[in-house]
């Protein structure tokens, strides 16, 4: 608690400090709603821009705008109340230049309030994030499978297998905990380098698909909770099946609309005599 008696928020830096205390809790959020459920149990909530493909249906988050992120990390920020808040830098917002960079982490951070920003790269954006850090802006580093780059890649798979994948893994991680992030995802990355770089680099690891080896571990909310019936690759685990029971829901619901019972008297104003 502070003075004035609100619940304190998780800062980048007290992120940064849990690396080899505990295990780390981060989900993503998009919505008010949705930040308020998971707020108490979170350490970290990340406006992730897979937002685009979870929300907007979109097939990849490279078509995801500032104007996006910015609304719903507005969003999250009424919602979430203790975890460290942070959201990420949209496809073609950073990468341009470091100067670029900064005119959108600024944005971000004035318009949402938010603690921080994410970005995806290794080695090439390292610049970018020194660049930031050094000018108060703290920054999330995203390495391993980056979906941003799923267009050049050539699709989602887990990588690491090759001692070429594992060396530009390996000196991404490196190079963006050099910059000066606070904390690191790794994506889609075998166990043994992720261990590997767990035990490498000061910052803490953040994994998805990426072990229990990561000092943390985030998953897509959406994901987690059950709710797409068609998607659940390997290192996803369902803790709800919410999909099956918002489609009985909205059956239930037509079947009594349409056979008049809802609304009853109970749900219906009437005028006081
Ligand atoms: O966009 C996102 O949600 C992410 C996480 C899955 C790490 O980058």
């Amino acid at each position: 608690m502070s003075a004035t008696g609100q619940t304190k928020r998780i800062m980048p830096a007290r992120i940064e400090a849990m690396k080899g205390t505990r295990p780390i809790v981060c989900l993503t959020a998009y919505t008010t709603p949705i930040a308020r459920l998971l707020d108490p149990h979170c350490d970290l909530l990340l406006v992730g821009d897979s937002l685009g493909m979870v929300l907007y249906g979109m097939d990849t988050t490279v078509g995801v705008t500032m104007e996006m992120m910015i609304a719903h990390g507005q969003a999250v920020m009424r919602g979430a109340k203790k975890a460290c808040v942070i959201v990420d830098l949209p496809f073609g917002s950073y990468q341009e230049s470091k100067e670029q960079a900064f005119r959108s982490a600024a944005r971000i951070l004035k318009e949402t309030g938010c603690d921080g920003v994410k970005l995806e790269g290794g080695e090439e954006m390292a610049e970018t994030v020194a660049f930031l850090a050094a000018r108060g802006v703290p920054v999330f580093g995203h390495v391993g499978l980056m979906p941003q780059q799923v267009n050049a890649v050539g699709g989602y798979r887990s990588l690491g297998r090759s001692d070429t994948e594992a060396e530009k893994i390996r000196r991404d991680a490196a190079a963006i905990a050099k910059a000066g992030a606070f904390a690191l995802v790794i994506e889609g990355t075998v166990e043994p380098l992720a261990r590997e770089i767990t035990a490498s680099i000061d910052i803490p690891t953040i994994g998805i698909g990426a072990s229990p080896a990561c000092d943390g571990q985030i998953l897509v909310s959406d994901d987690m909770l059950g709710l797409f019936n068609d998607f659940k690759p390997r290192f996803v685990k369902h803790f709800a099946e919410l999909a099956p029971m918002v489609s009985k829901a909205a059956e239930a619901y037509a079947e009594e609309v349409k056979a008049r019972i809802f609304p009853g008297a109970e749900h219906t104003f009437q005028v006081k005599k």
